[in-house]
């Protein structure tokens, strides 16, 4: 048996598992539940040689293959450019942790026109950390996942004010210094803008090392994730970790890539287990069609497949599917449905003499999904309720937001957006009211603002408000035309006496002491008027 090979099946580290970048160990306090998950991978892993490298020469081969296809073709991208050109090493590891945390959902298309901004607003982890939580998210406002744009603002902030300005030169210390930094994280900013010798697994790689290796059990369990870990760490480029890592991104981005991938172009084609696996297949197929070949498949040799499968913890638990070729890795578990939810939301817009139009938002709690923005008043449906349930429910919200008395019928149903979060299945029911009185002006405080559209949609909103916004414009345009100016001209109108005595409340009378608005019907449509 291999060196590496009883290693890995020991649980020990070799001198092929490069990732020992880490700060000198302290004595463990208690047990972190990664180093368990760890051992547990590694007592139950019984993989052959078939899903590692243990070929000193085939690793050689293996990078430079790789990093000749980078080198020849990779994209120019921003944050490629800062780690390669910026001397200050401050400067340059705050760069990169910026791009890898924006990427971490984003596609690198996305990303570019965003990280440009932001890099252009907060050059320095200094700057960053001197900003707004409000002009973060306004910053990060579409690119979803806003805890993101959060955590990279309060790690600048502890930067700052903990560690004296000094960004992290460890992966060991970005991971434990920094928020929102995980494993793959302080891996890919430890190798790209510090140069330390260590592997980063992301979805990409993932797919990479599976198809490579021929790994095919759930890419999320321990012994799977322990095994890219250490293929990762085996294969890096000692001196160009960097490079190497994002050409394994890379790779899979452009040619590896989950759906339709361009073998052909392959640089490491010659190392693909997976690879060799369909053609196999295929000889078998054409074999056995011929009725050159036994019923039942061939068995192959050590090289060409694993010894322990059957009870290998990297091997597929699923039957091999032709019709998939190298698509039969990797293997995900299947997804948990995402929650379904219902939430009533209603566009509150106010019109004041002279002035544009005034959209009213309410800022969400500082904590969990979507912390810290500002949404049109809202409320979780609880029941599948009638229309009319709901604008009371609606009416009562709003009227103590305001602190006023609303009449619920003033409320019109506008229809409903569908948003999807990565674990929510969200749709808005969407009502609009209309306010004309320029006395609940006065009604600004901490979490709620009046703002105007075009400051709307400038403003740190997710695209969800922004769905619903459009939702709303699109069936108010057809009844009423916004002037240049920004300012509502009706083209349906009730005449004034049919104002008051139907839906319109008197003008500023009191009811229990509240005060009662005086509020428009403009969005009557004109059948419903006649
Ligand atoms: N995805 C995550 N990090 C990346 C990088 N540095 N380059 C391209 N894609 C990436």
């Amino acid at each position: 048996m291999s060196r590496l090979r009883s290693a890995m099946q020991k649980g020990k580290r070799t001198t092929l598992d490069v990732n020992d970048v880490t700060e000198p160990a302290k004595p463990p306090r208690k047990r972190p539940k990664v180093a368990l998950k760890e051992e547990e991978a590694r007592d139950t892993t019984l993989s052959s040689l078939y899903h590692i490298f243990n070929d000193q020469a085939d690793i050689t081969h293996f990078r430079s293959q790789l990093l000749d296809w980078y080198d020849s073709g990779k994209r120019e991208l921003p944050w490629r450019t800062m780690a390669t050109n910026e001397p200050d090493l401050n400067i340059r590891t705050y760069a990169v942790w910026v791009s890898e945390i924006m990427l971490q959902q984003t596609q690198v298309a996305t990303v570019i026109a965003y990280y440009n901004k932001w890099m252009k607003r907060w050059p320095t982890v200094q700057d960053l950390a001197a900003a707004t939580l409000e002009e973060v998210n306004q910053m990060w406002a579409g690119l979803g996942y806003y805890s993101r744009g959060r955590r990279l603002h309060e790690g600048a902030q502890k930067v700052v004010s903990e560690l004296k300005g000094q960004m992290p030169r460890t992966v060991e210390s970005l991971l434990k210094q920094l928020p929102g930094v995980g494993r793959y994280t302080a891996g890919a900013i430890g190798s790209i803008a510090l140069g330390q010798v260590t592997g980063a697994v992301d979805g990409n790689v993932i797919r990479v090392l599976c198809r490579v290796r021929a790994i095919g059990a759930d890419s999320t369990s321990p012994a799977v994730t322990e095994a890219l870990w250490g293929l990762a760490n085996t294969l890096v480029q000692p001196e160009r970790p960097g490079d190497f890592n994002q050409a394994m991104m890379e790779l899979g981005a452009r040619i590896c890539t989950p759906k339709g991938p361009l073998c052909t172009h392959c640089p490491i084609q010659s190392h693909c287990r997976s690879y060799r696996k369909v053609h196999i297949k295929q000889e078998e197929n054409s074999k056995r069609l011929l009725g050159k070949l036994d019923k039942k498949p061939s068995t192959l040799s050590d090289i060409e497949d694993c010894m322990n499968s059957g009870t290998c913890n990297l091997c597929p638990t699923e039957p091999w599917d032709d019709g998939l070729g190298v698509q039969n890795f990797p293997r995900k578990p299947v997804k948990k449905a995402p929650r379904v939810e219902r939430t009533l939301t209603c566009v509150v817009v106010r019109s004041v003499e002279g002035e544009e139009e005034q959209y009213m938002l309410t800022q969400r709690p500082n904590k969990g999904l979507l912390a810290g923005m500002w949404e049109f008043p809202s409320l979780l449906q609880e029941e599948d309720n009638s229309e009319a349930k709901h604008k009371g429910a609606l009416c009562a919200e709003v009227g103590k937001m305001l602190g006023v008395k609303l009449n619920k019928s003033l409320f019109q149903y506008v229809g409903e957006v569908v948003h999807i979060f990565s674990h929510i299945h969200q749709t808005y029911v969407v009502y609009s009211v209309f306010l004309n009185d320029a006395e609940e002006r006065k009604t600004q405080n901490e979490n709620t603002q009046w703002l105007t559209r075009h400051a709307l949609q400038e403003a740190a909103v997710s695209t969800g408000v922004k769905k619903i916004l459009k939702l709303y414009e699109s069936t108010t345009s057809q009844e009423e035309q916004i002037t240049k100016d920004g300012k509502r001209k009706k083209t349906a109108v009730k005449n004034e006496k049919t104002l008051q005595t139907s839906k319109r409340p008197k003008v500023g009378t009191a009811t229990n002491g509240v005060k009662q608005l005086s509020l428009s019907s403009f969005f009557k449509t004109v059948k419903e008027e006649s």
